[in-house]
């Protein structure tokens, strides 16, 4: 039976991966931080083995790696998002914590996790389309996202002679938890199960870059080809507005 562990299994695009994979098949290791949570989903779905730990804890993190056999596929999907309300003064302490959420956990977690991955097994990063542009309150969210864009191409580079693969996930807005604290106009916004069901398919088919939705996603790319002068005037129009 092919297995995957997933972080953030709890809520929003984790638990939509979860019930995909769980319902494919899959034995599921769902990964969290709430032990509550984490029996809610064991009650949903018995088969599952669940992994309480808190990413952003190295010796938590290594501890429940004790408890994990092989795995053919690691999707590290925890992640929070804090916006910076204002830049001056610059609030460190935020952003600190967004980067040790976002970024260093998924270095732990592939200390952790990463011996446990079998030959020809694959790994999912999830980054996210932020990472095409600047905007406006993003400097923590953004830079956590940007850092793992390199670190997921970086490390496909030097997993190649273990033959383990890594998918760069960049998903557009997604209606979980997360972004129903916006209180901004979230365009092209789909469904966790849609990221999920996107998620799984190109996890399958070990792709290197799992982008979504498309339609969205071809508008920031466009757009990311604009000198940057010009695309911070209209940034900055959009902050004004
Ligand atoms: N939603 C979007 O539009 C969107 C777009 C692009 C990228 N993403 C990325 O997708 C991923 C999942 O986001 P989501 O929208 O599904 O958000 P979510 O519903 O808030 O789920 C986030 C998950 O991460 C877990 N988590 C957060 N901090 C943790 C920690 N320190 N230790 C262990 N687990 C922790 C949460 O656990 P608790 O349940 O205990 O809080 C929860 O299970 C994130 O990396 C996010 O940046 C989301």
């Amino acid at each position: 039976m092919n297995s995957v562990l997933i972080t953030g299994a709890t809520s929003g695009i984790g638990k939509a991966l979860v019930e995909i994979y769980a319902k494919n098949g899959f034995k599921v290791l769902a990964a969290g931080r709430d032990s509550t949570k984490l029996a809610n989903l064991k009650e949903i779905y018995p088969s599952i083995q669940t992994l309480n730990f808190d990413v952003t804890q190295l010796q938590q993190t290594l501890a429940a790696a004790d408890e994990v056999n092989n795995i053919d596929q690691l999707i590290l999907n925890a992640g929070n998002c804090e916006y910076m309300e204002t830049v001056t003064p610059f609030d460190s302490a935020l952003f600190e914590r967004v980067i040790r959420t976002n970024l260093l956990s998924v270095g732990y977690c592939l200390e952790a996790f990463l011996p446990k991955l079998t030959r020809s097994g694959q790994i999912g990063i999830v980054s996210s389309s932020v990472t095409y542009l600047a905007f406006t309150q993003s400097q923590a969210y953004g830079a956590s996202k940007a850092g793992l864009n390199y670190l997921a191409k970086s490390l496909s580079v030097d997993l190649a002679n273990h033959e383990i693969g890594v998918s760069l996930i960049q998903p557009g807005f997604v209606e979980t938890p997360l972004t129903d604290k916006n209180t901004f106009e979230m365009p092209g916004k789909v469904t966790a199960e849609f990221a999920a069901r996107t998620i799984f398919n190109g996890m399958r088919a070990k792709k290197h870059s799992i982008k979504f939705p498309t339609i969205f996603i071809n508008i920031l790319r466009l757009l990311s080809i604009l000198p940057f002068r010009l695309w911070r005037k209209i940034a900055i129009s959009l902050v004004n507005k």
